[in-house]
């Protein structure tokens, strides 16, 4: 029998058992199928229900779905913040200078100045390939440090990697005492590569999303969630500025998170390279490989690993347990996972075609 046909018989009856479990009762879901002890079955499923991660924390503790020592080292619940705990007439009164007009800059300034906000200037490079858009937009453009000069608020929006000699040279020369820098990611304030004198506010307002996806939301009314920090607060008003900036951005709809500089870039560095970057794209390489030294055509070898990838975050990401019904079916191929895991050699992963060859 061709291997093809195989898998569609393994995949019907997979459909039929998924089908059959599908019409048992929401909580027989996640019993149905043997969970290991620390599987997050009823956990993901009771967090999907509700929605953000304060939920999924308080769910996934509720459930012992995460081993014990792990429960109990977890840190208290963050604060969460939403559009009426935060006051826009603070942002909204500021000069705001947007440095950089790239994925988050641009998306910054067009939501503030959607948001209400009147004065904004945006900081280019002469030279900058962006100058002409931001114009376009209808801002204003100077200089990095032009629009520093005189600005109450510096949202500095510009590539990470640059952040250090632009600081030393155009933002730390002309921030004026009093007026709040505001970061999107941790990562040059926690690795020291800028060094804000102790005169002004330091403030981290951290969209979760990239630049245009945060635009689009905005657009539609509604929002990404954002994580808020406070390294520095000269004025004593600098948590209230940062909640009014998130807030501005359309953040305030669906949750601001207050957190710390340190938790945020770090948890973004392991996050980008375990998972999003590293984990998933080894895996799609790794399953990929895998049926293709199988014999399997390489289309069907990339419909399986990488096209259908999207539709299945896709239902991860959707309200009414569809994480929590994946991740019942996941559990039961842990076993091919780790075995796929081993490596994409010839003799690893053996298992996963023993189920369906
Ligand atoms: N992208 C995301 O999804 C995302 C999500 C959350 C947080 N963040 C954070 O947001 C910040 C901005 O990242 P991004 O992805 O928006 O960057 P980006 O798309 O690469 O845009 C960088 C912008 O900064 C300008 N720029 C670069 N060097 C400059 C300099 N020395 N002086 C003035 N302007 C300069 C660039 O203009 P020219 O090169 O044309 O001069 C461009 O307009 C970073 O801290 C990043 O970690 C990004």
């Amino acid at each position: 029998m061709p291997p093809i046909r195989h898998l569609r018989q393994a995949s019907d009856s997979l459909t039929h058992s998924y089908s059959a479990w599908r019409s048992r009762p929401i909580v027989a879901r996640c019993t149905v199928l043997k969970r290991r002890p620390d599987s997050a079955s009823g956990a993901s499923s009771f967090a999907n229900r509700m929605s953000g991660p304060a939920a999924f924390r308080k769910a996934t503790t509720a459930f012992g779905a995460i081993s014990s020592p792990m429960t109990e080292t977890l840190s208290p619940p963050l604060p969460v913040f939403h559009e009426q705990d935060c006051d826009l007439s603070l942002i909204r009164a500021r000069r705001v200078a947007v440095i950089g007009y790239g994925s988050q800059g641009r998306t910054h300034a067009l939501n503030l100045r959607d948001s209400g906000v009147t004065d904004i200037v945006v900081g280019l490079r002469a030279d900058s390939g962006t100058r002409a858009l931001a114009q376009e937009d209808g801002f204003p453009v100077e200089t990095a440090a032009g629009a520093t000069r005189g600005a109450d608020v510096v949202a500095v929006m510009v590539s990470d990697e640059a952040h250090r000699d632009l600081w030393r040279e155009e933002i730390a020369p002309n921030v004026r005492p009093g007026a709040a820098v505001i970061f999107a990611h941790g990562l040059s304030v926690r690795f020291g590569l800028v060094t804000p004198g102790p005169e002004i506010d330091v403030i981290l307002a951290s969209p979760k999303g990239i630049g245009p996806r945060i635009r689009e939301l905005y657009e539609a009314g509604e929002g990404v969630f954002c994580l808020l920090g406070v390294h520095q607060d000269a004025t004593g008003a600098a948590r209230a500025l940062g909640l009014s900036y998130a807030a501005a951005l359309g953040c305030g709809r669906k949750g601001i998170l207050e957190t710390t500089f340190a938790a945020e870039c770090e948890s973004d560095l392991f996050g980008e390279q375990v998972v999003l970057c590293g984990g998933t794209v080894e895996l799609v390489d790794a399953a990929f490989m895998k049926l293709v030294e199988a014999g399997y055509p390489a289309e069907v070898a990339w419909f399986e690993c990488f096209y259908e990838l999207k539709l299945v975050t896709d239902l991860l990401h959707r309200p009414h347990l569809q994480y929590g019904r994946i991740r019942c079916l996941s559990d039961r191929a842990a076993g091919d996972r780790r075995a796929l895991a081993g490596g994409h050699g010839r003799g690893a992963g053996r298992g996963s075609f023993g189920r369906v060859r």
